[in-house]
């Protein structure tokens, strides 16, 4: 028989290709995310799942798709979506992607690091407004980025990627995470390791790269938001829930750090109101990795893992519990 494989939200073409060579592809076509009801529908009967980092993939979501399950691949390197251990547990495979949306995401971070020191949102807003305005000394001054100290938060593939570009930047690189990078990586990078609250006091721009987990959810708080510079800048390109966005916007609203810049939220695709009140903060919705190219590689990449699996092999880049 046909193996069943289900896509809860529409892909580019060049994925549907390799899935159809082993098996019958279910695509689901509505324009937002399933709901949880809808999504155990769709499952039913399934070989292998595409799923988005929206949906919610559990053991019950399991059971609901029933035993013939293989495969749940995430078009997405950050698998926070998934209850990996009850789902692994019950004989599926989890595969994520990682490696392709590094450079993409790391461009984006750079993005959201000008857009806040050099105040181009607001500019923006400015010219949009028809606001008057002339060329004068003082007008819309920021903050230049030569000398000053990046401070990473996760120095995984992208945590590297925006390093090295901020190097080029001319910026001094400091970064915590679980364990120490390895020696010639912080060689390249000139990166030295510090301790979470050593770096959030030294850091000009703390950047956010470490994947969402029971131990970094609201690593970022009201402590941590009071341990940075007034002078200091968050960017968060990882996961909403790394930063308590409340506390973020109490700290902006008393200047306490100088201004953040965000492309993930805590209750996606919810926005703390209080953010978009504020003008030193830039918001995007959830773009690091939205390149044409780049969703192409992201989606083949998890077209290729549930191929793989479906035919016998081994995943490609599975995700371990
Ligand atoms: C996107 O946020 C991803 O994890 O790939
Ligand atoms: C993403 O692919 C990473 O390794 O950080």
């Amino acid at each position: 028989v046909d193996k069943r494989i289900v896509v809860t939200r529409t892909v580019p073409e060049s994925a549907l290709d390799v899935l159809r060579e082993v098996g019958e592809v279910h695509v689901c076509t509505q324009d937002r995310p399933l709901t949880p009801a809808e999504l155990r529908e769709a499952v039913r009967g399934a070989h292998a799942v595409v799923a988005m980092l929206h949906d919610r993939i559990d053991a019950d979501l399991v059971g609901a798709a029933g035993p013939q399950l293989q495969v749940v691949a995430n078009v997405a390197v950050g698998y926070d979506n998934i209850d990996v251990p009850a789902v692994t547990d019950r004989g599926v495979i989890v595969t994520n992607t990682p490696g392709v949306l590094v450079d993409a995401t790391a461009d984006l971070t750079i993005g959201l690091l000008l857009m806040v020191t050099r105040r181009l949102g607001e500019g923006e807003r400015l010219l949009r407004a028809r606001q008057p305005w002339t060329f004068r000394l003082d007008f819309m001054l920021g903050t230049g980025l030569q000398g000053k100290v990046l401070g990473i938060v996760g120095l995984g593939g992208i945590g590297q990627a925006v390093a090295r570009r901020a190097r080029a930047f001319g910026m001094d690189v400091v970064y915590t995470g679980r364990r120490r990078a390895a020696a010639d990586v912080e060689s390249e990078l000139q990166a030295r390791f510090l301790p979470i609250e050593e770096l959030l006091g030294t850091a000009d721009v703390v950047s956010l790269h470490c994947p969402l987990t029971e131990q970094t959810r609201h690593l970022i708080d009201k402590p941590a938001l009071a341990a940075m510079k007034p002078t200091a800048y968050l960017v968060n390109t990882s996961r909403g829930p790394v930063v308590d966005e409340r506390a973020l916007a109490e700290a902006l609203r008393e200047r306490r750090i100088a201004g953040a810049a965000l492309d993930v939220f805590e209750r996606e695709p919810e926005v703390e109101p209080e953010l978009l009140e504020l003008d030193n903060v830039v918001v995007v919705p959830h773009l690091g990795s939205a390149t044409t190219e780049t969703r192409a590689a992201m989606v083949e990449l998890a077209a290729r893992n549930v191929a793989a699996v479906l035919t016998g092999g081994a995943p490609l880049t599975p995700v371990r519990s």
